[in-house]
């Protein structure tokens, strides 16, 4: 009797079976590698409790960011500063300024300034600080001009493709270690007359992680 389905259409289940998960995990993969969008929570600006403005202290004023945020180089997180390194001036500048209110009261009850938020990595994310500074990468390249900003807001993206792109050629975003707070260092290859390759500082050449497991502990 003649076959109505050739032979080899035998295998078509098999091939399904085998094929189809992982055809469906690389289609998973591809949306969320390339289609999560690379500008999700870019511009993200909550309102603070106090208008306090990077641009006015750390911009004008000129005060170098690990004043404040002192535990950067030590620490995965860098610390909100406490209402005590506010009171530091304010006990004597602007003492009478509504808009340091809720400072005055903080620093009398002893209870902190609920500050909100901005950058926020999801929880199954591997993030810290020092490898990063102590590799010469300025704040400015993740968090952008910081020191322009009389609300901070988030620059970058901070999604995994964005993450990846600098660790996998991260030679363009490195720079002296002593300059990882000046938010004026030009980093980009026309500007930075900066070999890191020759630099007696660097005690080894940074490898960022570009497996998994680097990111996703
Ligand atoms: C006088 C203290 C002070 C200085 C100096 C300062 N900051 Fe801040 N920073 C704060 C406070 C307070 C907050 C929380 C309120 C806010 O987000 O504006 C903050 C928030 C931030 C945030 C957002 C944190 C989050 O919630 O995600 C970043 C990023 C940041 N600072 C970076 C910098 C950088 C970079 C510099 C140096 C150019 C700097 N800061 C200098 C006090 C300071
Ligand atoms: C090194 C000193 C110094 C530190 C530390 C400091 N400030 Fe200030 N801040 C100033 C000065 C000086 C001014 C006022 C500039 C002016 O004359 O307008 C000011 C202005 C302000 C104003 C605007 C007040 C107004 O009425 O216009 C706010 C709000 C403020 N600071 C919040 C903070 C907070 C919150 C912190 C702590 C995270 C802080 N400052 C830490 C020096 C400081
Ligand atoms: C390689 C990128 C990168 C560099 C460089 C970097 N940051 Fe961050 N920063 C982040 C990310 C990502 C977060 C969010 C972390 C989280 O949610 O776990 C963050 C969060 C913060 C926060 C909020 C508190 C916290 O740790 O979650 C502050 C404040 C901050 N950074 C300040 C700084 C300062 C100041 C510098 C420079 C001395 C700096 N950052 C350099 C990526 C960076
Ligand atoms: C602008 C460049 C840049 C960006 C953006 C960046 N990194 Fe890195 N990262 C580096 C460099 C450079 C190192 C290398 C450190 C070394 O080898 O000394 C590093 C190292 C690391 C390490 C290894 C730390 C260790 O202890 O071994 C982790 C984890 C990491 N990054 C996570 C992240 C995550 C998560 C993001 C995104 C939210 C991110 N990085 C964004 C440049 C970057
Ligand atoms: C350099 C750090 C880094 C490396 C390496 C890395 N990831 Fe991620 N991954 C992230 C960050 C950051 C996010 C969070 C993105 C966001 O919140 O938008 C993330 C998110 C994810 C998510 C959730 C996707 C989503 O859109 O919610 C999955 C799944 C994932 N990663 C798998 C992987 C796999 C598989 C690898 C190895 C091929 C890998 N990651 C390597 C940083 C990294």
């Amino acid at each position: 009797m003649p076959a109505i389905f050739p032979r080899w259409t035998n295998k078509i289940p098999l091939a399904i079976g085998v094929l189809g998960p992982l055809v469906g995990s690389f289609v998973i993969f591809a949306i969320w590698y390339w289609w999560s969008p690379l500008y999700t929570d870019v511009g993200y600006r909550p309102k603070q409790p106090v208008p306090f403005s990077h641009a006015l202290h750390a911009g004008d004023m000129g005060m170098d960011c690990r004043y404040c945020h002192n535990t950067v180089e030590r620490a995965a997180y860098a610390a909100i500063p406490p209402t005590q390194t506010c009171m530091n001036c304010h006990s004597q500048v602007k003492t009478e300024s509504p808009r340091l209110g809720p400072v005055r009261t903080s620093f009398e009850t002893g209870d902190s300034i609920p500050w909100v938020k901005v950058h926020m990595l999801p929880d199954y994310v591997f993030f810290d600080h020092r490898p990063h500074l102590s590799a010469g990468v300025g704040c400015v390249s993740c968090h952008g001009r910081i020191d322009n900003m009389v609300v901070v807001e988030q620059a970058q993206p901070l999604s995994m493709g964005w993450c990846l792109d600098c660790h996998r050629d991260p030679d363009s975003s490195l720079r002296p270690l002593d300059e990882v707070t000046n938010m004026n260092w030009d980093a980009s290859p026309e500007a930075a007359q900066y070999d890191f390759t020759k630099d007696p500082d660097r005690k080894r050449m940074p490898s960022p992680p570009v497996h998994c497991s680097g990111c996703h502990r």
